[in-house]
Order: structure tokens, then sequence, then C-alpha cells
């Protein structure tokens, strides 16, 4: 395994981050591993010397960090945890989500009970929460690392003027300022490179990208989308831009170069992810042991400027998605 230093935390994380959002319980998405194969996936992760993982509050309405946090029992130590907050996690409860002091303070204790854990290595805001001034939210969170429930605190999808706000505020106000962004990523969706990648990399923000193949359309033919269950089932797969613009023919340069170098497909979406400069590590969302093991493989594959500018280049710009 190789790995790298997470943006200006210090903290050495794998080259692959383990994405927890496929296990926890089906019966949340027919795809999700339940918590005996959930506990076999992240034991092999940590063979294969995977130590960065994942989750969310929301995933599996908590039970994916539950069954993280009882996989990684008496072996946290050297483990790099990342969960999230700010969906709505109890519908009677308008304060179990958003952004405000109460729905942080209060849904952090909960996602810390079900890890097993007391303290989180990276505590990350979900999304961007038009109701609550992001002062608020900086507070809150700068306090939760200093009482010691919280080492790093991370963003994910949102646009960059928002990100650049919540920076800004941090160093003004002397607060704890983002490490990192956790953003929509792959060779399908492009369109954080206008702003959000130069903006982290000039920030020196660690960079840990989502659905890194897609959602799975980066992993088969265009004509195979819905050969899986997730594939079959999942709104979002088909709810984001993945098949505008050049996609279709950006999955076929897939399919071609990985024949070429007789890998899989998954293998080569992974690998471009892996050879750009402003990313840190990959969130990779799988299922199988088998597919987790062809992802550390990926490590292993060289593309040369040329393939990648092949693979680059029928995108066209697509509709922002991940985020509002
Ligand atoms: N912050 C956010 O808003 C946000 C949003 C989405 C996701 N995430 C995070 O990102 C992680 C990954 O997201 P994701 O699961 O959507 O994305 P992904 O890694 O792009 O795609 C996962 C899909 O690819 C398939 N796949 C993976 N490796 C394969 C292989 N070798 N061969 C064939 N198919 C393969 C998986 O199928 P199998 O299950 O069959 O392997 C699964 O259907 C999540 O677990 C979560 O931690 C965050």
């Amino acid at each position: 395994m190789e790995y790298t230093t997470l943006g200006d935390t210090g903290m050495e994380v794998s080259r692959l981050c383990l994405g927890c959002m496929s296990i926890g319980t089906s019966d949340w998405r027919d795809w999700v591993l339940d918590e005996e194969e959930g506990i076999e996936l992240v034991e092999r992760a940590i063979d294969l010397g995977i130590n960065f993982f994942d989750t969310a509050n929301m995933y599996s309405d908590g039970e994916s960090e539950r069954v993280l946090g009882k996989a990684l029992e008496g072996q946290r130590e050297d483990k790099v945890v990342a969960t999230k907050g700010y969906f709505q996690m109890d519908e009677d409860d308008p304060n179990s989500g958003g952004l405000s002091r109460k729905a942080i303070e209060q849904e952090l204790e909960h996602s810390l009970d079900r890890l097993g854990m007391d303290t989180v290595d990276l505590y990350q805001i979900h999304r961007w929460d038009y109701d609550t001034p992001i002062e608020t939210t900086l507070r809150a969170l700068d306090d939760a690392v200093r009482r010691g429930q919280v080492r790093y605190i991370g963003a994910s999808s949102m646009w960059t003027y928002q990100f650049a706000d919540a920076l800004h505020t941090s160093d003004a106000l002397g607060l704890e300022r983002f490490a990192t962004m956790q953003n929509h990523y792959n060779l399908a969706y492009r369109e954080e490179e206008r702003e959000m990648l130069p903006f982290c990399e000039q920030e020196n923000v660690g960079v840990i990208p989502w659905s890194p193949m897609a959602r799975g359309y980066l992993t088969r033919p265009d004509e195979d989308i819905d050969a899986t269950t997730r594939g079959e089932t999942e709104e979002y797969l088909y709810e984001h831009p993945y098949r505008e613009g050049g996609g279709p023919e950006v999955n076929e340069r897939v399919q071609q170069l990985a024949e070429e170098r007789g890998v899989k497909m998954a293998q080569i979406a992974l690998s471009w992810v892996l050879h750009k400069d402003w990313v840190d590590a990959p969130i990779v969302g799988t299922s199988t042991v088998e597919h987790l093991e062809d992802a550390v493989e990926a490590l292993e594959i060289d593309l040369s400027d040329s393939d990648i500018e092949y693979l680059e280049e029928p995108y066209e710009p697509v509709p922002v998605s991940g985020h509002d």
C-alpha cells in the first residue's frame, strides 16, 4: 500500500480510502452489505494496508458507523476514521439535521457512540447549510476539536465561493480550518477542475473525491449500466450527468484502454483519479472483496500523458451535480 500526507494535516493515509456507504444494512438500500460481510470487507481492507475509512451518520441510518466501529474494535489506534453530519437523521426532529451548534453537538455525540470512539479523526460537514451562518458552524466544530472529540475538520460538496468563505472566516477568527474537501470527481464528472480543485491546491487542502468510478458507470460498458443490483436500483447513478456530454465516449475509451492493458475498466477509471496531483486519496465504493483487491491493484497501473489525454478528450461540460 502507498501512503500520503492528507493535505497539511501531517496525518498519513493510504492512497485509497474505503468508502463505507456500502456497509451497514440492506434494509437501507438493497446493495448494502449487512454486518457480517461488512466486517469482512473492512478486515480485508486492513490486510491490504488501507488505514483510511469514510462513513457518515446517514449511511444506513447510522448502521454504517456502527458496523465500521465494530470492525475496528481493538485496532483503531493506527486507523484514520472519517465521518460526516448534516442530513436529517430523525424525521420527527428538525434539529437532527443541518449545521447549527445544537445539531453538530447532538449528531457528533451520536456518531461517536455508534463508532464506539471518544475521538474521530476527521469530522466533515456533508453539505453547506444555507440556514446557519458559517461562523456558528465553525465555532461549534472548533469547540468539538478543543473538547477532544474531533482531530481535524473537513467539508464535502459545495460551491467554491462557499468553501472560500469558510476558510476565510476560520482564518479571520482564529478557528480550526477545514483540512479536507470530499468532492464529486471522476472521468465522467470533471466540473470540479474549474474552481474547487485548483483552490484546494492553493490552500493545501487534502482532496478525497467521492464516487471516483462514477458510482459504477465507469466499471462496465454503458449498455450494461443496470447489470448489477446497485445499477438497477440506485437513482443517483441516473441523476448524475454521467451519460451526458461525452460520457458514453469516455466509457468506451475506458473499455478500450482496459482491453489493451489487460486490466479492468474499474482499474483504469480509478487509476486516472490517482494520477491527478490534486487528489490525495479517492474514496472507493465496493461491496465485494474482489473489487476491493482490484482497487488496490490499480495503484500499480501507470498511465502515460497520452493515455490520460485519450481518456479525457471526449469530456464535455455537464450540469453541476452533487450539491445545490
Ligand atoms: N460526500 C458525499 O456526498 C458522498 C457521496 C457519495 C459517496 N460518498 C463516499 O464515497 C464512497 C464511494 O462512492 P460510490 O460507491 O458512489 O462510488 P464509486 O467507488 O465510484 O462506485 C462504486 C460502484 O462501482 C462498482 N465497482 C467498484 N469496483 C469495481 C470493480 N473492480 N469491478 C466492477 N465494479 C466495481 C461497485 O460495485 P460493487 O459494489 O459490486 O463492487 C459500485 O457499484 C462512498 O462509500 C462514500 O463513502 C460520499
